[in-house]
């Protein structure tokens, strides 16, 4: 699911030809199915919410949420214009595969009726509360200053995630897991065994938090053993906390926003 810069068009017309083979829908929301909505909603997150936002309205000129393009009208032209990016606009090309393609463009024609979820908006002073108390989610993780280093800092979740993401997250983790949050194990040549999350990973070298949340460094030619867990390690609180609750922590979550 990661960027690409592609340098010719003859690269991308792969991914997309076999994209566009499948008979693809054009355009109304209920044409899409739920699973490849629900894994564009993780593409999105991954790839476009960073300059496009969670609302689908980060870029100017551009809200997905009218459901119209300037750009494209059918599917296969939408796919076309991701597979390209704008350049000079900033917006890179996308190489994504048939899977990532699919589901983002399902999740662009969604964006306005999914994005919040189907839990209503609760009280973010309560979702404090929960997540401090009966949800004990600082026994796992920090915000700000407070907590454990064992899971994810959470302290810009909101500023980083959509709702529907958020959501997620809390009552199906094992769906919502992010590639960079799988837990790793790790034995060094020496035989020492570490346990932590993945921060970061390039050809050569993988860093990581290891249990006690320190930041460790290393080089991959020097693991006995590297293993990369595909099990969300993040508790489902569906039936452990009730509707109001989960509802009260979305809106905490959606308040966290950095500095
Ligand atoms: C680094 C910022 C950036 C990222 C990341 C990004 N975009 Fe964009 N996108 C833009 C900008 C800027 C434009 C407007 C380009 C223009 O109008 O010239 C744009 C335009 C678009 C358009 C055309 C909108 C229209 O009205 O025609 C689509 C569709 C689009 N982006 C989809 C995506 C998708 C899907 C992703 C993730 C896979 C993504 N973008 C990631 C910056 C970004
Ligand atoms: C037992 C430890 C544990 C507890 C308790 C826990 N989490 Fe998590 N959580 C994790 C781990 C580990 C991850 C990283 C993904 C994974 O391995 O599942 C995670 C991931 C998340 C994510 C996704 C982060 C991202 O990058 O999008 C959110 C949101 C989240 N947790 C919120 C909560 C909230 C809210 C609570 C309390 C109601 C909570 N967690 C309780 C361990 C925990």
């Amino acid at each position: 699911m990661g960027i690409s810069v592609l340098a010719s068009a003859a690269l991308f017309a792969l991914p997309i030809s076999a994209w566009a083979q499948q008979g693809a829908p054009q355009g109304h929301p209920e044409d899409y199915a739920a699973a490849d909505i629900a894994h564009g909603a993780r593409v999105y997150a991954e790839n476009c919410d960073r300059c496009h936002g969670a609302d689908g309205a980060g870029v100017s000129g551009v809200d997905f949420r009218t459901g119209k393009f300037r750009n494209a009208d059918t599917d296969r032209q939408l796919a076309m214009v991701i597979g390209r990016g704008f350049p000079t606009a900033g917006m890179p090309a996308f190489a994504l595969d048939t899977a990532d393609m699919t589901g983002v463009i399902a999740y662009l024609r969604n964006i306005n009726n999914l994005d919040r979820g189907s839990i209503p908006a609760g009280d973010a002073d309560r979702g404090r509360l929960v997540f401090e108390g009966k949800g004990a989610c600082l026994s796992c993780h920090r915000v700000k200053d407070k907590g454990s280093r064992q899971a994810p800092d959470l302290s810009d979740i909101g500023a980083t995630r959509s709702a529907g993401t958020l959501e997620r997250s809390l009552i199906n983790p094992q769906e919502q897991l992010f590639p960079i949050n799988r837990a790793v194990h790790i034995v060094t040549r020496e035989g020492t065994a570490i346990n932590g999350r993945r921060l970061n990973e390039d050809t050569y070298t993988v860093q990581l938090a290891d249990e006690d949340g320190r930041l460790v460094s290393l080089s991959k030619s020097d693991l006995r053993q590297y293993t990369i867990s595909t099990k969300a390690a993040m508790p489902s609180f569906k039936g452990e906390l009730t509707r109001d609750e989960l509802a009260d922590l979305l809106s905490y979550l959606l308040t966290l926003k950095g500095q």
